[in-house]
């Protein structure tokens, strides 16, 4: 038994929203390390697709892009067979959680997330309770399965933070029913820049298409967004503050090569931006053009996507249940 529990991997648990495209942001951000993950831990992985309706969807698109977020997490080499990789509205325990966590969290604590201030200013004519509210369910995504770590980004992480907070005072009002998750803070990863505005992150929301790579771009397009990305004025492949855009190039090339970047100056030593924007833009391409393939396969075959899905959702609600109805009861519900 007690080697059984030393064998015991370590949880990790993310999600994703099916937001459109997905960028080369995404994937060096976050998806990449997704990947590697798989085999040190045992990884719960879901298309966060209840969090996309805060912002107002179209039906029909909302549904492409469930299909094809899965389907970019299958390409990606996510193993459904090794990890649980699910969709988060088929699993009702997260909706369900989120409202025992709603009544054990403060209309102040929510107030101070920055993301709510930001998002409702964004979108003034649709400040919905739900976007208020999101970062309740994303603790519950979270709290239900339990895990040891959480792979986040900057971005999410005061949303971590108050799902610990949130779990920490449930447990003491009730008694132990969830983990206390940690962040995880990924040894390769990257922020990743936009090529036209290198103090600006990369993201699809951008007008200029020149400015993001998408996980699907072509070799061609890819390349050629790469050629066009603004450099500085040194002349030289040089990480350093006075160089944003090479260094967010340095950035990119050195988390796919696996170079570090003092190698990577190395390596372009007494050569122009030119050669390197292009050796840039051929890593990319080399990397994102298998991803492409596969997932042009899984989206070809709803069918089996569907299979797959369904499978992992099934392998999701027995984990979720379990610590649901756990706090179901301590709070007090006949079961
Ligand atoms: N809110 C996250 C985002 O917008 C997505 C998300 C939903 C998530 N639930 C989660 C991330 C649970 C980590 C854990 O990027």
């Amino acid at each position: 038994m007690a080697e059984i529990i030393t064998n015991e991997k370590k949880k990790v648990l993310s999600c994703i929203q099916p937001s459109g495209m997905l960028t080369l942001g995404n994937y060096l951000g976050a998806l990449k390390n997704w990947k590697n993950m798989q085999e040190e831990f045992d990884c719960t992985y879901a298309v966060a697709d209840l969090h996309a309706i805060t912002v107002r969807q179209e039906p029909a698109k909302l549904r492409a892009q469930i299909y094809s977020t899965y389907a970019i997490m299958l390409a990606l080499g996510l193993d459904p067979e090794k990890s649980t990789l699910f969709i988060q509205s088929h699993v009702a325990e997260h909706t369900a959680l989120s409202w025992l966590l709603s009544c054990n969290t403060q209309f102040g604590e929510m107030s101070r997330m920055t993301q709510f201030k930001d998002k409702s200013a964004k979108h003034a004519n649709n400040v919905n309770v739900g976007l208020f509210s999101y970062p309740v369910l994303m603790a519950a995504d979270i709290l239900l399965y339990q895990p040891d770590f959480v792979p986040v980004g900057a971005d999410q992480k005061q949303h971590l933070e108050i799902a610990r907070d949130i779990a920490i005072r449930f447990n003491n009002l009730y008694g132990d029913v969830f983990k206390i998750p940690e962040p995880y803070i990924p040894k390769a990863g990257a922020r990743v820049m936009s090529l036209q505005d290198p103090e600006k992150k990369m993201s699809k929301s951008d007008e200029n298409q020149n400015a993001w790579v998408a996980i699907l771009d072509d070799k061609d397009t890819i390349i050629r967004k790469f050629k066009r990305a603004v450099t500085d004025s040194e002349a030289c492949v040089r990480m350093s503050e006075a160089q944003p855009g090479i260094s967010n190039l340095i950035t990119i090339y050195s988390v796919i090569t696996g170079k570090t970047p003092a190698e990577v100056e190395k390596e372009f030593e007494g050569r122009g931006y030119g050669d390197f924007k292009l050796a840039v833009g051929e890593a990319v391409a080399d990397e994102l053009a298998p991803i492409k393939a596969e997932y042009d396969r899984f989206i070809g075959d709803k069918a089996e996507l569907e299979r797959i899905f369904r499978e992992g959702d099934m392998k999701a609600e027995r984990v979720a249940r379990k610590t649901y109805f756990k706090a179901m009861k301590k709070v007090g519900f006949v079961l």
